[in-house]
C-alpha cells in the first residue's frame, strides 16, 4: 500500500519533472510524439463517428423506405458500393431491336434506311447472310435447313414473314427458325402486298448492321450446296442477283400499263423471278424507293403480278450495271402453265439433285462456267424425308 502510494507519487513527480525540466532534445521529441498521437487519435475518432452517423442516417432511410415496395431491393441492401454508371457504347444502336417490334411499316422502313456516312466500321464486322423466308405457313422443310445451318452460327441470320400467325408456335425450340418470325401481314400471291412483304423482310434484316447479303426464299426452297459454299459465293460476289429480262407478249410487256408513264416507260418494263439475292447497298435502295413502288401500287395490282416486275424494272433502270440479271434459285417452268413444277417424294434422287447442282453455264465475277444455282424450288413437305436422307451427304453439310 505504501509502496504503491510511493510509486504513484514518483510517477507524478517524474511527469512534473518532465514538464518543468529544461528542454532537452529527447524531451522535445517525446512531446511531439505525444501530440502527434493525440492528433491522429482525434482524426480517426472523428471519421469513425462520421461513418456511424452516416450509417445511422442510411438505416433510417432504409427503414422508412422498406414500406415503399416500389424501391428496388438492391438500393436498400447495397448502400456503400455505388454501382458503376451503365456503359454508354454502341451496343444499343448496333443490337437490332426485338424481332416482334411494334413499329409500323413506315417507321420500320425509315429506321432501316439509315446509312452511316463513315464507311469503315469501328468494330470487327463479320458479314452475315440474311436468309429471308416469305411463307404462307410454317417453313415445312425446316429440318433440312436446320442441318444446313448447323455449325455456322454467327454467319447467318433468319427472318420469316408468314401471314399465318399459327406459324409462330410450330417451330420447335431447337430449330434455327424458332422465334424468327417478323411482324407480318396478309399476302395474296401476285398482288402488290407481296412486294410490301418483301420490303418488310428487307427492312427487318437491314436493322442488323452485320447483314451484308440478303436472299429471299420460300418454304418450298432447298439449298443445293453446303453452307460454306453458299456463304462464300454470296459474300464474295461483286454482283446482285435480280433476274431481269425484256419479254414481248401478254405475260411480258403485255402487263405494262401506259398509266405508269412517265416514271416507267414501256422500254423500262422488265420481268424476272421474284426470288432475288442482293447486297446491303441495293437492299437500302429498294426499301427507300417510293416513286416506283407507288406507281406499281396504283397501276400493277392483280393480274399484273407486281412481284415479277417491280424489282426487275426498278433495279435495271437505276442499278443495272451491278446486276447479273439472273436468279440463284432454280425453278422449272418447262411444263408450262401458271405454276412451276412441284417436286415431291419420288422426284428426290441423288441423280436429280446432282443434275441441279451441275449447271455450270453461268458467269460469276466475270468468270465463265461457274455454278448457276445455289437453291431450288418447288419442293413439297412430302419430299422432306428423302431430302434429309440424301442431301446432307451429297452436299457435304457440316456433320457436327
Ligand atoms: C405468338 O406466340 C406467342 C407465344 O409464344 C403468343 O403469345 C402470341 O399470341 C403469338 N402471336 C400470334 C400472332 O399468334
Ligand atoms: C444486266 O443488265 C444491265 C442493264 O441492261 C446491264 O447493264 C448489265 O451489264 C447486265 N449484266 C450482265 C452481267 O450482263
Ligand atoms: C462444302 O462442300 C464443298 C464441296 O462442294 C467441300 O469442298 C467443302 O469441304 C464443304 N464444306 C464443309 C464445311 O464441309
Amino acid at each position: 500500500m505504501k509502496n504503491n502510494h510511493n510509486s504513484n507519487q514518483n510517477q507524478m513527480i517524474s511527469l512534473f519533472k518532465l514538464f518543468n525540466a529544461p528542454l532537452h532534445l529527447s524531451n522535445l521529441l517525446s512531446l511531439i510524439l505525444f501530440f502527434a498521437f493525440g492528433l491522429c487519435f482525434g482524426i480517426i475518432l472523428t471519421f469513425h463517428l462520421k461513418n456511424v452517423s452516416f450509417n445511422l442516417q442510411f438505416t433510417q432511410f432504409s427503414l422508412s423506405t422498406t414500406t415503399n415496395t416500389a424501391v428496388p431491393a438492391d438500393v436498400i441492401t447495397t448502400p456503400q458500393t455505388t454501382p458503376p454508371p451503365p456503359k454508354v457504347g454502341l451496343g444499343s444502336y448496333l443490337n437490332p431491336p426485338e424481332l416482334m417490334h411494334d413499329m409500323t411499316d413506315e417507321e420500320l422502313i425509315w429506321r432501316a434506311s439509315m446509312i452511316p456516312k463513315v464507311r469503315d466500321y469501328p468494330f470487327e464486322r463479320i458479314p452475315k447472310v440474311a436468309f429471308m423466308f416469305l411463307t404462307r405457313g410454317p417453313v415445312v422443310l425446316s429440318p433440312l435447313w436446320d442441318k444446313f445451318f448447323k455449325g455456322n452460327e454467327g454467319l447467318y441470320t433468319i427472318y420469316v414473314h408468314s401471314s399465318d400467325s399459327a406459324a409462330n408456335e410450330t417451330e420447335p425450340e431447337d430449330s434455327v427458325f424458332h422465334g424468327r418470325r417478323i411482324p407480318s401481314k396478309d399476302v395474296e400471291w401476285g398482288k402488290v402486298n407481296m412486294i410490301e412483304a418483301e420490303r418488310r423482310l428487307l427492312a427487318n434484316a437491314l436493322m442488323d448492321f452485320t447483314n451484308q447479303r440478303f436472299i429471299l426464299l420460300s418454304e418450298a426452297c432447298i439449298p443445293l450446296f453446303n453452307f460454306s459454299t453458299v456463304y462464300s459465293y454470296l459474300t464474295n460476289s461483286k454482283n446482285n442477283f435480280v433476274e431481269s429480262y425484256d419479254l414481248e407478249g401478254p405475260v411480258g410487256r403485255g402487263r405494262y400499263s401506259p398509266n405508269m408513264a412517265p416514271v416507267v416507260d414501256i422500254e423500262d418494263w422488265r420481268k424476272g423471278s421474284q426470288w432475288f439475292e442482293m447486297d446491303r447497298e441495293l437492299a437500302i435502295e429498294v426499301i427507300s424507293d417510293k416513286m416506283y413502288f407507288s406507281v406499281f401500287h396504283d397501276f400493277c395490282d392483280g393480274q399484273c403480278y407486281a412481284d415479277e416486275h417491280y424489282l426487275p424494272t426498278f433495279v435495271t433502270k437505276h442499278f443495272g450495271e451491278k446486276n447479273s440479271n439472273r436468279t440463284l434459285t432454280f425453278v422449272d417452268w418447262a411444263k408450262g402453265g401458271p405454276h412451276p413444277t412441284k417436286y415431291t417424294r419420288n422426284d428426290v434422287t441423288e441423280e436429280f439433285l446432282e443434275k441441279l447442282r451441275d449447271d455450270k453455264s453461268c458467269e460469276y465475277n466475270g468468270k465463265k462456267n461457274q455454278i448457276c444455282h445455289l437453291f431450288a424450288r418447288k419442293f413439297t413437305s412430302h419430299a422432306l424425308d428423302r431430302l434429309l436422307r440424301i442431301a446432307p451427304k451429297l452436299m457435304q453439310f457440316n456433320d457436327l
